[in-house]
C-alpha cells in the first residue's frame, strides 16, 4: 500500500514536471542569445505559447480516443486521471500567448481593430471556452454543476478544436500545413475510435 502511495506520488510529480517543462523551456532562447528570439522576443514567445497550448491540447483531446483504441494500454489510463490538469495546463500557456499577444501589439486601438479580423476572433472565442473548461475543472465545480451538465460543458472542447484549427490555419507563417501537422493525429486517432464503435455495433447485430 504504501509502496503504491510513493508510485502515486512519483507519478504525480513527474506530470507536474513534464506539464511546468514547456514554461521552463521559455528561458533557453534568452539563456543562449538565441538570433531569433532577439529580433522580436514578444512575437517569438507569442509564437510559442500558441504552438505549447495547441500541442498540450490536442494530446488532452487524444487521450479519450486512445483509451478506447488501446483499453489494456494502462499509461495512457493513467495519464488520463490528470486530464483536468492537463486542460488547466493549456489555459495557463494560452494566457501566457495573450500576454505576449499583448506586448506585441502594444497599442490598444490596434488591439481593438484587430478584433474584427476572423483570425483575432476566432482566437478569442476560443480563449473563452478555455477559460470555461478551466474554471470548472475543480471537484467543487463538477459537484456543483452535476457531473452530466458537467460534460455537456466539457463537449465544448471539440468547438474549441476547431476555432484553434481555424485560428492557427489563417496565421501567416507556415499557415495550413503546419495545422493539419498539429490536428492529423487527432483526426486519425477519432476517425479509429467511430470505426472500432461502428465496428462493434455491427458484430453485436450479428
Ligand atoms: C486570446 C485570443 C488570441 C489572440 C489575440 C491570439 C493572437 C495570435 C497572434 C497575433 C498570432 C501570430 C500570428 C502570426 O504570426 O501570423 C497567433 C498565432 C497562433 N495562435 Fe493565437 N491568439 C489567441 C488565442 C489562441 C488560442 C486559444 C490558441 C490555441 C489554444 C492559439 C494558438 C495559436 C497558434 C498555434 C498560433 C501559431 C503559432 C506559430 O506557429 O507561429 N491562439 N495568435
Amino acid at each position: 500500500m504504501k509502496g503504491q502511495l510513493v508510485n502515486i506520488f512519483r507519478f504525480k510529480l513527474f506530470i507536474y514536471t513534464m506539464l511546468a517543462l514547456p514554461g521552463l523551456y521559455m528561458f533557453y532562447p534568452i539563456l543562449s542569445h538565441n538570433p531569433i528570439f532577439l529580433a522580436d522576443p514578444a512575437k517569438y514567445l507569442l509564437e510559442y505559447f500558441g504552438k505549447t497550448a495547441t500541442l498540450l491540447f490536442i494530446f488532452v483531446l487524444s487521450l479519450s480516443p486512445m483509451r478506447v483504441i488501446m483499453p489494456n494500454f494502462k499509461i495512457i489510463a493513467s495519464i488520463s486521471r490528470y486530464r483536468r490538469m492537463f486542460g488547466v495546463s493549456v489555459f495557463v500557456y494560452i494566457v501566457f500567448h495573450l500576454i505576449f499577444y499583448l506586448i506585441y501589439e502594444g497599442i490598444f486601438s490596434q488591439i481593438v481593430e484587430n478584433l474584427k479580423t476572423p483570425f483575432i476572433l476566432s482566437g478569442v472565442f476560443a480563449f473563452f471556452i478555455l477559460f470555461i473548461l478551466a474554471s470548472t475543472s475543480t471537484d467543487w465545480a463538477v459537484k456543483q454543476i452535476g457531473y452530466s451538465r458537467w460534460k455537456c460543458i466539457h463537449r465544448l472542447a471539440y468547438l474549441a478544436a476547431l476555432l484553434i484549427f481555424y485560428h492557427q490555419a489563417l496565421q501567416e507563417k507556415n499557415g495550413i500545413v503546419q495545422t493539419i501537422y498539429f490536428f492529423a493525429p487527432l483526426a486519425i486517432l477519432e476517425f479509429l475510435r467511430v470505426g472500432k464503435y461502428v465496428l462493434k455495433k455491427s458484430f453485436n447485430k450479428y
